[in-house]
Formats: structure tokens, sequence, C-alpha cells
């Protein structure tokens, strides 16, 4: 900075009455980045020629570039006026325009310097820029177009035009774009690393690998290639390398949600039981636990699996099942809470159900221990149990999330409510009366608990974070869903017998129970459907450039959610039969900042008032519990505008063989779908087959989802050429099963990836056949409504 400044001072002395030297020197300062000493020159040409349009234009820029839009506008204005026909003053307009937010105004400047004679590709570059960020990718293809026209070395505009085709779903002509900008500069860093993530996705992974490791050479800190590598290493089942290369994405930019989301993926597939030391992965789930936006639930497996290698809640597990009397007693000696005091434990209690029987065990035996220490008293209890009392208000959060599913005996509800009088008539007032209440908690929510109002005074004077995240759970959510739930439309009722039955049971366990969930980048829709279905193509697909969204059965807003945040411009409309679950949906998009989801109550069968038109329509897991799914499925049709997609989940018949089982089991033996014989079912069905593929359900492990499982009042199960018959019959197009990367790999690796085969119910039917588990977590397809000939 100090040598510019002598050598532009020195220039200035050498030339102070000549403004077009000045001016040269200006712009070579600016070239330089000397933007303070380049302002200075040019004000100085300004002074003896205040209308020079160069002088203006510089000064303009400089402006823009140094955080002054305001100041640049007024500048770039002025020099537009004095030289009208310079197709760059007016891009340099735009830009500053945009960076106020003006963008009618920029897109205007865009469109004057597009239609002057000349060399307009930048302006044409900097149309199609300002029309992606607003989501109109298709009209941003035009423009990136005439661009590449008008200069075929421009290589930025060739790469933008492909990330614009990328999002209007044209995958091939995107892919071309790519390879263009890659002809006028090899070593483009974008056109690498965008190519090589569309070659990953669906393309050669030897050539994908190639152009990636190409980008990361060349920009080894840009943490979205080492994401494309790690896409591709899970393709090609290296689990390991794809973890590495995410874990170093999320390290170089801890901000970028989708690194996240995609590292959680990784780790959540990940086997930990051949690792030497188990303890750094330990602290790298329990970082990913800490942080918003991904979901928490994903890592339950590797999180028991880590709890048990690497801290020593392992050893407890084996003694419980060994000797589980011998555990209840070391419990009441708070030995086990020490253990438990463990931060993987800690940071996974509050945030995933725990779907591990050996610790679900443990857990129940060391709420059980530790019900015997506090029945005659609080004095039961240790010094030392007091000191983990966050254990206790954790282990409650753990139960509250579960739904209250581990097994207690009449003892033990007894004494719990022994508890409650107690504390209800003598108040929360010692710190092994807090404990006691935690306790309580473990046993049942302490919403409407007699003692609620004295805990939380009592939970003042020690500010436990773990108390008040109990508090809020189980004492501030509750409440507050009751109010949100006033404020729920309703249109219409239960339409027949088997909705009021489905109602019923969903306002008394509203489905799912759900925490956290992945909080993606939104996304143009088309681009999300190209990712996931390449063969498909959109004529219009600005018509998605803010869709009109319906959830048709939305339980507890987990669903409403996702789609709210995952595509671009979503308008999004939700509702449930359930009017409990439609305030959990409520209160949870709140929490994440959502007040724009309009959901209400009622059947869809109801829904012939709703105003059609429909971009997308999602109904997952709802129509296999109508009476008539096809008459709901009909309705949904109806809703949907032509050429507007719908998404679709069911249960399959072939996946839920074992389910079929059990719930014949439940029948013969009687048990009702009361929460105390739900727990009774569990204990004796895992008691008498310890390793069935039921126990590989999430739903299990949360006592509300093992009645949706195992006890629903409808279910009704699906067969691919069954789907295949109802997509015929509703005139829809069949664009595709979304499934995980491994069954797709499976699939290609047996018929291939030929568009034809991947969207063809017959070869699915046939692999699934062959793999009866691909689709426990239901079917869930794409389809779409075609426009009328
Ligand atoms: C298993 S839950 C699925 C919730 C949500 N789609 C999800 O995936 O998280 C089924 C939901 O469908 C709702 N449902 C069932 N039949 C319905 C109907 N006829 N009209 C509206 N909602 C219905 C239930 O109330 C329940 O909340």
């Amino acid at each position: 900075m100090p040598k510019h400044r002598r050598r532009g001072g020195a220039a200035a002395r050498r030339a102070p009455n000549d403004p077009s030297r000045t001016l040269a020197e200006a712009l070579t300062l600016y070239s330089r980045g000397d933007l303070e000493l380049a302002a200075q020159h040019c004000r100085r040409v300004l002074k003896g020629r205040p209308r020079s349009a160069d002088a203006l234009n510089i000064l303009g820029v400089i402006h823009a570039r140094t955080g002054s839009p305001g100041e640049a506008v007024k500048l770039l204005t002025r020099a537009a006026r004095e030289a009208p026909g310079r197709p760059e003053v007016l891009v340099n307009l735009g830009l500053a325009l945009e960076a106020l937010g003006r963008h009618p105004e920029a897109e205007a400047r865009y469109r004057e310097a597009c239609r002057l004679p000349g060399r307009t590709a930048q302006a044409h570059f900097a149309l199609g820029n300002l029309l992606r960020t607003q989501g109109r990718a298709a009209e941003a293809v035009g423009a990136y177009l005439r661009a590449t026209e008008l200069d075929p070395s421009f290589a930025e505009a060739h790469n933008n035009l492909g990330v614009a085709l990328v999002e209007t779903g044209d995958r091939a002509a995107a892919e071309e774009a790519f390879r263009a900008a890659l002809d006028a500069q090899p070593d483009h860093v974008d056109a690498l690393a965008n190519l090589g993530a569309l070659l990953a996705h669906h393309g050669s992974p030897v050539e994908a690998e190639h152009v990636l490791l190409r980008a990361r050479q060349l920009a080894p800190e840009r943490p979205e290639i080492l994401q494309h590598l790690a896409l591709l290493a899970r393709r090609t089942g290296q689990g390991g390398q794809a973890l590495d290369a995410l874990w170093a994405a999320v390290r170089l930019n801890p901000d970028n949600a989708g690194a996240w989301i995609d590292f959680v993926d990784a780790l959540a597939a990940a086997d930990f039981s051949e690792v030497d030391d188990p303890a750094p992965y330990a602290e790298v789930v329990r970082a990913c636990l800490a942080r918003e936006g991904v979901e928490h639930q994903k890592l339950a497996k590797v999180s028991a699996q880590l709890i048990r290698l690497a801290t020593d809640v392992g050893g407890w597990i084996e003694h419980a099942e060994r000797d589980p009397a011998a555990v209840r007693a070391a419990a009441a000696r708070a030995e086990v809470l020490a253990a438990l005091a463990h931060p993987l434990v800690c940071a996974a209690l509050p945030r995933l159900v725990l779907t591990d029987l050996g610790l679900e065990r443990l857990l129940t035996e060391v709420r059980a221990g530790l019900l015997e220490a506090v029945r005659d008293g609080t004095e039961g209890l240790p010094a030392e149990a007091l000191r983990y009392g966050h254990v206790v208000f954790l282990l409650a959060r753990q139960c509250w999330l579960n739904g209250y599913v581990y097994v207690r005996t009449a003892d033990e509800a007894e004494a719990v409510e022994a508890l409650v009088a107690r504390l209800g008539a003598e108040g929360v007032r010692t710190a092994g009366d807090l404990v006691a209440a935690g306790l309580v908690a473990c046993y049942r929510p302490l919403t409407d608990l007699p003692f609620v109002d004295s805990l939380v005074e009592a939970a003042k004077a020690i500010p436990d974070p773990d108390l008040i995240g109990l508090l809020v759970q189980q004492v501030q959510e509750p409440l507050d869903e009751e109010e949100l739930a006033a404020d729920i439309p309703v249109h219409g009722t239960a339409a027949n017998r088997v909705s009021e039955a489905v109602q019923a049971q969903y306002e008394e366990h509203p489905y799912p129970r759900w925490a956290s969930v992945d909080m993606h980048t939104p996304e143009p829709l088309p681009h999300v459907i190209s990712g996931l279905f390449p063969w498909v193509n959109f004529d219009d697909p600005a018509r998605f450039a803010s869709p009109r969204i319906l959830v048709a059965g939305c339980g507890t807003g987990r669903h409403a959610l996702m789609v709210r945040t995952h595509y671009r411009g979503a308008r999004v409309t939700a509702m449930d039969l359930s009017r409990t679950s439609l305030a959990y949906a409520r209160r949870k998009l709140l929490e994440a900042g959502l007040d724009d989801v309009q959901l209400f109550q009622g059947d869809i069968l109801e829904l012939e008032h709703l105003e059609t038109g429909f971009d997308l329509i999602e109904s997952s897991g709802v129509l296999h519990h109508m009476e008539d799914p096809m008459a709901g499925w009909r309705i949904l049709t109806r809703l949907l505008r032509p050429g507007g997609l719908m998404k679709i989940a069911l249960y399959s018949e072939l996946a839920r063989r074992e389910v079929v089982e059990a719930r014949a089991w439940i029948a013969e033996r009687g048990y009702e779908a009361t929460p105390d014989d739900i727990r009774r079912f569990r204990r004796d069905w895992i008691e008498a087959h310890p390793e069935t593929g039921l126990q590989d359900f999430r739903d299990f492990y949360i006592l509300e989802e093992c009645r949706d499982l195992l006890f629903h009042v409808q279910e009704h199960r699906f067969t691919i050429p069954r789907i295949g018959a109802c997509v015929d019959e509703l005139g829809l197009e069949f664009l595709g099963f979304e499934v995980t990367q491994p069954v797709r790999a499976a699939f290609e690796a047996r018929f291939g990836a030929e568009a034809d085969v991947m969207r063809s119910l017959e070869a699915w039917d046939a692999f699934e056949r062959e793999h009866p588990d691909t689709f426990l977590g239901m079917y869930q397809f794409w389809l779409r409504k075609p426009e009328p000939a």
C-alpha cells in the first residue's frame, strides 16, 4: 500500500494537469487493487472534468466494492447519463442496484445494456445471475446462452449456464455447459467441481473422481469439493473415505448446513466396531449432537455403538443383562450414574431415542433402582446421587422422547404415585426433592402434576440447564401447544368411522414425536427432482419457482418443515385429522422461525373445498390408514395442477412381513392399544423373540410409534403391482422410487442405470423380491399429472 502511494504520488506530481494520464493511472491502480489511491485519482480528474464518464464509472465501482453501494449508484447513474451507449457502465450500475436489493431496477439496467450494440456478453451474464438468484432459472438459461453465443470463450458464463440448467432439471445440457466452460478454461475450479458433482451423482465414477481430484488440487480449501468426493466415495462403497472427506469439509466450513447433513448421514452409516480407539469418534458424534439443523435421530445406532465401545456404560450394560438386581442396587449408590454422566450419553439422552435394547435394559434398571432409593423419602439418596442429579433430568427427557416405553412393575407404578402425592403435599424444597421430581418425570410427564409450581420455583434457585430443559420439555411446551391448538382452523370433520378412529388414535398419540430434522439449504424443486431422477424433464421449470405445496396428513409437522425448507420458494399448506398433532407441528415450525405454513385440521376425504392447482402434493404414510386409500388418492390427484408433482409413501407388504406376524401375535394374545399393554407386549415379545427384524424398526422404541407400527386401527399394505394399477387408474406418470444410495447402487448393479429400467415397476418388483427389506422405510415414489394433450 505505501509503495503504491509513493508511486501514485510521484505520478501525480509528474503530470498534475493531465486528466487523461491521471485517468489511465487510476485504472492501473484500480487493476492493481489500490482502490484508495485509484479513487483519489478519479476525484482529481472529476475536479477538472466533472462529466468524465470514465472517472465516474471507476469511482462508482470502487464505492460499490468498498461497501458504499448507495454512493456507487449515484456516481454510476451520472456515468450512464454521460455515456449512454456503454453497456459496462449499465452493468456496473445494475450490480450496485442489486447490492442495495433494488432488483427490478437492476434487471431493467441489465436489459437496457443487453439491447445495446457491441460487447454485451457481460450484460447478459449479469442478467442471468440476477434471474438465477431470484429462482428464475429457466429465464437465466436464456441469458447465459446469449452470453456464451456472444463470447464463446466466456468460461464463467458456460459454468453458470450449467448451474442454471441443473436447477431446471436438464442434466445432459448442464454437463455439456460445464464441459464447454472447461474447454474455454481448463482449470476453472467451479466448472470442475460442478461437473464432478454431476458425474458423482449419475455419471462415470472414474471420470467424476478424476475431475474432482483436479478441483481439490486447485482449491483444497473448498468444502463442497470434499462433499462431492465423499458422495462419490459413498456411491462406490468407500464409507471410511467418505467420512474422512466430510469431516474435513465441516472443519473447513463449520457454518455449511449441507456439509453437516452429509457428514451425519455418513456417520450414521459407519461401523466403529473394529477401530482401535473409538473415543475420538465419540467426541465427533457428540459435536454433531450439539449442532442444530441436523436430524439427531439418525445418530441413534452409532451413538449406542460408541456408548458401548467408548464409555464405561458398555460394562454396565453387560452387567445389567447378567445381573439386573445388582445394577439396581448400584443405581441407588449412584455408581452407574457416574458412568452415564459421560458427555456422549448426556448429549444423546435429551436429543434422540436410543434404539438399543441393552441400553434400554440398563436405563430401566437404573430408573427402578433410583425409585427404590427414594420411595421412602429422599434420605435414601446418597450425596453422590445428588451430584449426578442432571443425569436423572436427562433420563427423564429420554423417557419423554420415547413416550415412556420402558417397562415398569406394578410396584414401581405405585411408588411413583406415592412420590407424586408426597411432593404434591410437601412441595419441592430440597435438592433431593428436585431429583425425586426428576425421577417422577422419568415415569410420566410433569404436565399437570400437583407439585409443578413448587418445582418451577425451586428450579429458579439452581439454574441447572438440564433441569430447565426438562421443564421446557414437559411443562412449557405442552402449555404452548395447548394455546397454539386453539388457533388452528378446522375445515370439516372426520368423514367416516375409520377416519374417526384414526383421528382418535393420533389425538391420543400424535406421530411422530420428533425433536430435530435436517434443515437443507433450499433448492429449486426441479433441481431436487433431477438429482433423484435425471431422466425427468421439465418443459416449464419456471412454474416451480415458487411452488404451491400441500402436505396431506402432515402429522406433527416434521414432514411439513422438511418440505418448507427443502424446496426454494415453497408456499406450504399442511393438514391433518389430529389437532394435537397440528399443535405440535405449529410449535416446532415456530421454533424453526417459520410462521408462513398454513395449517388446518380436516379429513383428506373432505378436501373438495380446497382450491385446486397445487404444484406439489406430498402424503407420506397416510393413504394406507384410510378406509379406501384410492378415495383419498383420487381427491389429491384432483387437487394437483396438470404438470404438477406428487410424492407418496405407502407400506410394503413384503417389507412388513414381520410386522404382520407380530400383529397376529398381538391379536392372539389380546394386547390392547394402551400404554400398559404396549409396554407389556414389548417385554413379552423381546423375551419370546430376542432377535427379530421388528427390533430394527425405530418405531419399536417409542411408545406412540410402536402403536403406529403394530396396533394401528387401520392399515393397508401395498405391492409394487398394486401401486402400478393405482397409478394407471389415476392417470398419473410414475417418475421413480426415492431410495437410499446403497439401494440405488444395488439396483443399478443388478439391472443397469438406464432411465427405462430405473422407472420400471416390473424391475423394482423383481428387485424387491430378491431384497425383501428394500422398502422397510415404505415405498416412497414420485408421480406427475400429465398435461392435457
Ligand atoms: C403415520 S402419520 C404420518 C405423519 C407425516 N406424514 C409424517 O410422515 O411424519 C399419519 C398421519 O395421517 C393422518 N391421517 C390419516 N388419515 C387421514 C385423513 N383421512 N385425513 C387427514 N389426515 C389423515 C393422521 O392423523 C396422522 O397424523
